[in-house]
């Protein structure tokens, strides 16, 4: 019985040696581990040996059987291996590397902000309406009362297509739009692209802002804070704390913008706040009767507050952004950390 594998396995070393394709390792591993293969029979034989070597024959077997598995083992690595290498040399692709896999890709980080902002006013009954990013010089100015020649147009450095067509410098002709169409009360927020000839850190010719306007009869000044209060603890958390300054704006009257507590530097002054402590972060009022007069709106009978503000600038002091550019530059490495 020994004799014999002994035997079986220089025929085995003999036979692996020359083995050079996978084809010809599976033969060897039929001839030797199979139903019917040469180790199999040896246990079948080894039931005629007399009962007190049958313990012994058993573990030679065994052991056999186990270099032979681990021999065949290594060798099919190697032979794996030489056919990579060979199917790399011939047409210079590797087909056994691992594949590269997808990443998936997200949600731009103005996209974000601009949903998160819809949601809230969505929660607080407002509708989503849109217009068109070409305006003509009626609905971005004149109808929100900035006529020809009113000093208010230097604040926006405007695109013009034409004399008379410009690319919208803001959202507010939506309310326009919406006025013109609908009876009060209405509760609207406009979000879009909106387009200024203004390139820094700070500013890129195409940005995004949203609007918003409520008419309806009694609404207050008061309406209007608390609205801007619930929205703005809702963006930055409950403990921003929150200040009205007065401003001007053609189209509401009185008009405001609010300031949050500088996120960056909890109010203390920084940087990113000019040493203030505070931010700017919109632009707000009460609907000056002259608007309500080109859409037709009764003024003694309705009044209503009006706000914009830039997504983009939201965005950066929420995630902590120095650079309004990063936004439109669509590098994965910025666009991968949202
Ligand atoms: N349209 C103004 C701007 O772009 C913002 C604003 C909107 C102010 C509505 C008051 C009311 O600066």
């Amino acid at each position: 019985m020994i004799e014999k594998l002994e035997q079986h396995r220089e025929d085995f070393n003999a036979r692996i040696t020359v083995v050079s394709a996978l084809r010809e390792l599976k033969q060897l591993r039929t001839d030797f581990l199979g139903k019917k293969g040469c180790v199999s029979l040896m246990l079948k034989e080894m039931r005629s040996l007399p009962a007190e070597e049958k313990p012994q024959a058993g573990k030679h077997i065994n052991e056999f059987k186990g270099s032979v598995e681990s021999l065949l083992q290594a060798k099919t690595l190697e032979l794996e291996e030489k056919s990579g290498q060979a199917s790399v040399a011939a047409d210079g692709f590797d087909t056994t590397l691992p594949g590269r896999g997808e990443s998936s890709g997200s949600v731009h980080p103005v996209t974000q902000v601009m949903d998160e902002i819809i949601s809230i006013f969505f929660s607080l009954g407002f509708s989503v309406e849109e217009g068109p990013e070409i305006e003509t010089d009626y609905y971005n100015f004149e109808a929100l009362n900035i006529p020809k020649d009113h000093p208010a147009r230097d604040m926006q450095d405007t695109f013009y297509v034409n004399e008379d067509i410009v690319l919208r410098t803001h959202t507010s002709p939506v309310q326009i739009h919406v006025m013109e169409k609908q009876q009060p009360p209405l509760r609207i927020i406009a979000p879009g692209r909106v387009f200024r000839c203004d390139s820094d850190i700070s500013h890129t010719p195409m940005f995004h802002q949203i609007e918003g306007l409520m008419v309806d009869e009694n609404v207050s000044f008061g309406d209007l804070k608390g609205v801007m209060d619930i929205f703005l603890h809702e963006v930055f958390g409950k403990q921003t704390r929150l200040r009205f300054r007065p401003s001007f704006f053609p189209f509401t009257c009185p008009s405001a913008e609010v300031d949050i507590e500088c996120v960056m530097c909890s109010g203390k002054g920084c940087r990113v706040c000019s040493s203030t402590g505070w931010l700017e972060i919109l632009g707000c009022g009460m609907v000056d009767p002259a608007v309500f007069k080109f859409v037709d709106y009764d003024s003694e009978k309705w009044t209503g507050f009006a706000f914009g503000l830039g997504i983009e600038r939201i965005a950066m002091l929420k995630y902590g952004i120095n650079d309004i550019r990063l936004f439109f530059e669509n590098d994965l490495r910025f666009l991968k950390q949202f």
